[in-house]
């Protein structure tokens, strides 16, 4: 068992692009973080700098206790899946998970116990004889990880290990890795750019962009609490509404206006903002259709004409317009909206976020 440390660390390939600038990051033994973050945001390049895969320019990386900046990755003790699992095709699923502690020269009985609870834990059992191309995606996946699991390893490391499965085995296999890792109570490192994998999966989730990591905390406090418009926009599904709002003096407080929204907010922080243009973002779930929402909002209502409509099931997602930004709003399905309508919106007041246009970083929330 082990955590891992990042000190300072750089990585700079060697066509002299740095891809990662100066990353801190301190992932507890046993925890279980995703790394999420745009395609290019580094995310593979700091797993492979753990599994020793790559090197690291400047800085110290530690496993446990140990600097491990030159150890090689065999002796690093952790056991890597990548999203092509890359099993052996010629070889059966007991060689597949095997194999790794036959090149050990680990006992056969050893190698047989192992395999044999791998393959329980992860209902392999009747596949055990046949090859990797008489199984399916979800199947593949799982010898994949019954490779990792077989050698005990302080750290499991999975880059996008579930892109290539459809909807129905992905959202099978996200459970199926979150209890595996709860069974083994070993540290897991998991890269994703799938939000939802992220905040069903993660004890803590990593936002990565350009190789900075923009917040690293538990995926309630990323949703409720994101430090930025990147974050905000990042977590959430669907993303999060963003509004350009005027700042007013009103009375003792003060008034966001957005389109034909009075947001009261009283917060001192908007003292130097009177004038000025910030940014709201209001999440889809916090709109709300319903009469005592909108009797509550008072003037914290938008008037909606509604661009595009899909059914959920439970409920329905409502497209529209505000000043040219893009608009979702989530109401229950008994509401009958369609395209074209013209509804009005209330805004949960205590549920938004409000950004700096500039910087992008949270004002208030
Ligand atoms: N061997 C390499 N040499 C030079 N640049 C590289 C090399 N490998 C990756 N990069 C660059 O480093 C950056 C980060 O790549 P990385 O693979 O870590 O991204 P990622 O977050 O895993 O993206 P994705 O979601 O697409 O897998 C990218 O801009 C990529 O082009
Ligand atoms: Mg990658």
């Amino acid at each position: 068992m082990a955590g891992i440390r990042f000190e300072h660390v750089e990585k700079t390939y060697d066509n002299g692009v740095t891809v990662i600038p100066d990353l801190n990051l301190e992932i507890k033994d046993k925890e279980f973080v995703v790394l999420v973050g745009p395609s290019g945001c580094g995310k593979s390049t700091t797993l492979r700098m753990i599994a020793g895969l790559e090197s690291i320019s400047d800085g110290e990386l530690y496993i446990g206790d140990r600097v491990v900046n030159d150890v090689a990755p065999k002796n690093r003790d952790i056991a890597m899946v990548f999203q092509s699992y890359a099993l052996y095709p010629h070889m059966t699923v007991y060689k597949n998970m095997a194999f790794a502690l036959e090149l050990r020269k680990t006992p056969k009985d050893v190698i047989d116990k192992k395999v044999r609870e791998a393959a329980k834990i992860l209902e392999l059992e009747p596949y055990l004889d046949r090859k990797p191309k008489a199984l399916s995606g979800g199947q593949r996946q799982r010898v994949a990880l019954g490779r990792a699991m077989v050698r005990d390893p302080q750290v499991f490391l999975l880059d996008e290990p579930l892109s290539n499965l459809d909807a129905k085995l992905r959202t099978e296999m996200r459970s199926q890795i979150s209890s595996l890792h709860q069974r083994l109570q070993t540290t897991f490192v998991y890269v994703t750019h799938d939000q939802t994998e992220a905040m069903t999966m993660g004890d803590r989730i990593c936002v990565m962009k350009d190789g900075i990591i923009q917040q690293f905390d538990t995926p309630q406090e990323l949703y409720n609490n994101p430090a930025n418009m990147f974050v905000a926009g990042f977590i959430g599904s669907p993303q999060m509404n963003f509004m350009s709002a005027k700042v007013e003096k009103a009375g003792s407080g003060y008034l966001l206006i957005a389109d034909t929204a009075k947001v009261p907010v009283s917060d001192e922080k908007f003292a130097s903002y009177v004038g000025k243009e910030v940014v709201l973002g209001v999440r889809p779930e916090d709109l709300h259709i319903e009469e005592n929402a909108l009797a509550k909002a008072g003037d914290a209502v938008l008037n909606a004409h509604i661009d595009l409509d899909e059914m959920m099931g439970s409920e329905i997602y409502l497209y529209f317009n505000i000043q040219g930004s893009k608009m979702i709003a989530r109401i229950p399905s008994k509401y009958q909206v369609r395209l074209g309508d013209d509804v009005k919106l209330a805004i949960d007041t205590d549920k938004i976020h409000v950004f700096d246009k500039d910087t992008e970083e949270i004002i208030y929330q």
